[in-house]
């Protein structure tokens, strides 16, 4: 409708006869009022008094006054306290939504705002050898649908899986399986033995001082790249991928690149060469550290470890500039969970000592989010209290099937996945990010609540209804007074506002706006559906309810891809 903000905004610039002001400006300050009873759009006085040294209330009724409309589009004009409300005619209103959706169709929301310009999204990136937990879940939903908006926004997308592949704690694991490998079979869950074996040999290291020199010994012989500890390792890898991949297949989740932290590890000499040259580099304690306290951080960021070793933040700082060299990226966002906060500010200061354009470092983002619980507690690793995320999403895919056993579909085991897991999705992007959730199954599988099978369901009855007619209207063979109805109107004006929301949900990084935004849309059908019969005798308004249910369709259809959640045929 923002052919109507522009008739709007040519009228006010006539009745204000001040060449310092123009339309485009004017059309930047007109809003859309919150309350239905202060009209379709208005425009705040208040942003004209100081040019025109008038107060806000006396501009409004002055520009109230001197407005001529012809009255096609402006229905009533109201000056409230500094506010000039226009009521639009209700058939422009549709006419203009209309002939937005027609334009893209299929591709209805679509932007080009990213066009040229190039955004890496990492996210999931777990830990090898490790349990994929309900946080990893999260990234990985979240980054999933933060790399599907950015794509739909024009950019071009690049998802980074930054695993967690290196560390001491391999070498523990080789030399563990040195000892009891044989007792385990590792074709299957591989993870939960790798984890038992762990955990056996840090007890043995705990009690005996000379196996953990010999697991210093062993990492050392890792990083030297001793050929049976890269053996090892790798194969700790592959398993550990092989698990990680049942969860991304079950989500549909795939990654361009999986350069985890082991990659970086030669490539760290350079930030460390680059610190000290810049004089940035101090000693503490043994240790080589930058200092932050100008920065405002207390925690100075630690570069190498008293040992020598180098650790996370090194080659966090090796993987910018790499980074930036390989992928000459505008953007680079990192999905990782609050406890990261310190780390992320602190990798982010130091980077900005690494001699990189400013492009860069100003494009790092830390997309931070919070904790997640189950029900019973926290998930922990540590206490043993977890579940695995792929029993999480198979349970909820067959109590999806439960649910509709009764109804008679075809190819139930489909819908039933992309029920269950669209609803796992939706649950995790319902709330804004940083906020902590408890995470209820049933809750999110109940199909009356704000859920993704309820907005699914919705998806599909828009389909249903368009399946009975049997056509989609043409937009030309569509009568817009049909569409004033409250009800109609006010599906109309939310379908209308979708590229502005995912716009909204792309600068916030918040795909929430999104989830929101179809439980409205999903809602204002469901009112529109009941209060209009659609197959109806009267061609006229049958077309007129099908093309705006044509609209739901698309809209809800891309709203729900955005997020990573499929429509089922039929439910
Ligand atoms: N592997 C880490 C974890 O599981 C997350 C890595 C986050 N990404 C990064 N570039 N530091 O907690």
């Amino acid at each position: 409708m923002d052919d109507i903000k522009e008739v709007i905004a040519k009228l006010i610039e006539n009745a204000i006869e001040n060449s310092e002001i123009n339309t485009q400006e004017i059309k930047e300050y007109i809003e859309i009022p919150k309350e239905e009873s202060n009209g379709d759009y208005a425009f705040p006085c208040f942003k004209l008094a100081k040019v025109l040294r008038q107060a806000p209330n006396q501009i409004a009724e002055n520009l109230k006054n001197n407005i001529i409309t012809d009255g096609t589009v402006i229905d009533k004009i109201e000056s409230v306290s500094g506010y000039l409300n226009f009521f639009v005619d209700k058939s422009q209103i549709v006419k203009s939504a209309i002939e937005k959706f027609d334009i893209q169709k299929k591709d209805y929301g679509k932007l080009d705002v990213g066009n040229g310009k190039r955004v890496l999204v990492e996210y999931s990136s777990p830990n090898i050898a490790k349990p994929f937990h309900i946080g990893h879940l999260k990234t990985t939903i979240i980054g999933n649908a933060l790399y599907n908006i950015y794509k739909y926004c024009g950019y071009e997308t690049i998802s980074l899986n930054h695993l967690g592949d290196y560390g001491t704690q391999f070498a523990k694991l080789i030399e563990g399986y040195k000892r009891w490998g044989k007792e385990y079979d590792l074709s299957t869950n591989a993870i939960d033995k790798l984890s038992e074996i762990y955990k056996r040999i840090n007890e043995l290291c705990e009690e005996d001082e000379n196996v953990l020199e010999e697991c210093r010994q062993t990492f050392k012989k890792l990083e030297g790249g001793d050929e049976y500890c890269v053996k090892l390792w790798n194969e700790f890898k592959e398993l550990s991928l092989k698990e990680f991949d049942k969860i991304y297949d079950l989500l549909n989740v795939k990654f361009d690149s999986y350069k985890g932290e082991a990659f970086y590890s030669d490539k760290m000499q350079e930030v460390i060469d680059i610190l000290e040259k810049n004089g940035k580099l101090t000693e503490s304690q043994g240790a080589k550290v930058v200092d932050l306290t100008d920065k405002g951080i207390k925690a100075p960021c630690i570069i190498q470890k008293s040992n020598g070793s180098s650790i996370y933040a090194t080659r966090d700082l090796a993987a910018i500039l790499y980074r930036a060299r390989t992928y000459d990226f505008d953007k680079c966002i990192y999905v990782v969970g609050e406890e990261q906060n310190l780390h992320f500010k602190q990798v982010f200061e130091v980077a900005k000592y690494l001699d990189l354009d400013e492009k860069y470092t100003n494009g790092l983002e830390h997309v931070s989010y919070g904790m997640i619980f189950l029900p019973e507690g926290k998930m922990s690793t540590r206490k043993g209290n977890f579940v695995k995320v792929e029993d999480l999403l198979n349970e909820s895919i067959s109590k999806a099937k439960e649910i509709m056993q009764d109804r008679s579909l075809e190819d139930k085991e489909k819908i039933a996945k992309q029920v269950g897991i669209g609803a796992v999705i939706f649950e995790d992007l319902k709330e804004s990010r940083i906020k902590n959730q408890i995470f209820d199954l049933n809750e999110a599988l109940n199909f009356n609540g704000e859920t993704g099978p309820y907005v699914q369901y919705m998806a599909v009855r828009t389909k249903s209804v368009l399946d009975k007619a049997g056509y989609v209207p043409n937009k030309d063979d569509v009568d817009f007074n049909v569409l004033t109805d409250d009800s109609s109107i006010k599906l109309m004006k939310l379908i209308n506002n979708f590229d502005k929301i995912i716009l909204n949900s792309m600068d916030k990084n918040e795909p929430s706006i999104i989830t929101r935004y179809s439980v409205d849309v999903a809602k204002a059908y469901s009112i529109f559906y009941n209060n209009n019969k659609i197959l109806s005798e009267d061609r006229e308004s049958q077309n007129a309810r099908l093309y705006l249910t044509y609209m739901t369709k698309i809209t809800l259809e891309n709203a729900l891809k955005l997020l990573g959640i499929e429509v089922p045929e039929k439910m």
